[in-house]
């Protein structure tokens, strides 16, 4: 028996435009709740047990995804009153651990769509005989991350979270998100009270002369933070390029989810998906973009890396790149939407009122 520890609790703020009320793990990836992805890749790799941490928008983990069963898993789900840090909803769920003391216990954040072979990093703990055992990545830019500089063999020296001065700045090997504890070393973080296992168990075990291990592995990987993010990695999915038993039906350029409906001339590419209810008009280009269920996009309308949310209506003809469209707005015909743009939730933009190119 496997069991893993899946943290889900974080408020996500940066897609709050995106989805009032969907706390980020259930906005749809490829089709399906993002988080269908990491229990469905857990279970591929051996897992049968999950306890879900959560303390934010709880209540709509439980009705989806139940007792685990359609997925093969025994998922049980404990939410925090206060948020309690990562390390304390680490601790928080410990009572429903059924490992022994010397037993492994997988950990996942709740926002990361990796293609990390999960077996070998437990295998990695075991043979290693760590107390500790974390993915790393390499990233060109580690400020966001928490750095992880390991030894020759791999052994972790150092764990230093959202590293500020280019001093701190000693890798580009990062906490990818994803650790094996040994049971014990669970037990041992302090009860009721937040604790961040990144600021405070990871650097407390190190100077105590714990023995963390790291695994460096350049497999696909991407933290899901920003909604720009979640669009790429959607098409990831979609795509085949980042592995998910949970995308529902084959690979390839596009996912046209059922009772979407796509008129012929429309072309979808670069791992678009359209959600169920969704309408495509005539002529309409989309690249590598999401389209949420019951959403619009009206003839000529030509979107790029953008998402568009559940019931949003995208006007004929109008240019959406790399924008962010929340749930139920409307953007009307002939706009210019570019980089970075977030309309939220509900907004009403009128017949070409945003352009960058000129009036011509
Ligand atoms: N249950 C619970 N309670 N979960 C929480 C809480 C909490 O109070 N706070 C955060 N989480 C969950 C989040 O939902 C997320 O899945 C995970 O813990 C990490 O928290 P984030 O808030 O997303 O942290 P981050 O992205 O800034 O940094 C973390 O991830 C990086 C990789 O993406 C750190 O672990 C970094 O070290 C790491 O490099
Ligand atoms: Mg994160």
């Amino acid at each position: 028996m496997t069991e893993a520890i899946l943290l889900v609790g974080g408020k996500g703020t940066r897609l709050r435009p995106l989805t009032v009320n969907t706390p980020k793990p259930m906005v749809p990836a490829a089709g399906v709740p993002f988080l269908t992805h990491q229990l469905a890749r857990a279970h591929a790799a051996g897992v049968d047990h999950i306890v879900l941490a959560t303390s934010y928008l709880a209540e709509v983990f439980e009705p989806y995804f139940g007792d685990g069963s359609s997925l093969g898993l025994s998922i049980e789900y404990v939410t925090e009153d206060e948020p309690l840090g990562t390390g304390g909803a680490i601790r928080n769920v410990a009572s429903r651990l059924r490992s022994g003391p010397d037993d492994p216990v997988l950990i996942f954040n709740g926002d990361i769509l990796t293609g990390l072979d999960i077996k070998a990093l437990v295998d990695t703990h075991n043979t290693s005989g760590a107390d500790v055992s974390l993915h790393l990545t390499r990233v060109d830019d580690p400020r966001a991350f928490g750095l992880v500089p390991t030894d020759p063999t791999g052994r972790v020296t150092a764990f230093l979270e959202k590293p500020q001065t280019p001093e701190e700045i000693v890798t580009d090997q990062i906490n990818a998100g994803a650790y094996v504890f040994r049971r014990a070393v669970i037990d041992e973080i302090p009860e009721g009270r937040p604790v961040s296992v990144e600021r405070e168990t990871f650097p407390g075990l190190l100077s105590a002369g714990a023995h963390l291990q790291g695994m460096v592995d350049s497999t696909y990987w991407l933290d899901l933070g920003t909604p720009q993010a979640f669009v790429r990695g959607s098409a990831d999915l979609v795509l085949g390029r980042a592995p998910s038993p949970a995308v529902p039906g084959r690979c390839g350029d596009r996912l046209i989810l059922p009772t979407a409906e796509v008129a012929p001339d429309a072309k979808l590419t670069g791992g678009t998906v359209v959600g169920h209810g969704a309408v495509v008009g005539e002529g309409a280009r989309i690249t590598g973009s999401t389209i949420l269920s019951d959403a619009v996009v009206e003839a000529g309308a030509v979107i790029t890396d953008s998402l568009v949310g559940a019931g949003a209506r995208i006007g004929a003809r109008t240019i959406l790149a790399g924008a962010v469209v929340g749930d139920g707005a409307r953007v009307g015909p002939d706009n210019e939407l570019r980089e970075g743009v977030r309309v939220w939730c509900g907004a009403v933009l009128p017949t070409g009122a945003v352009r960058f190119s000129s009036d011509q």
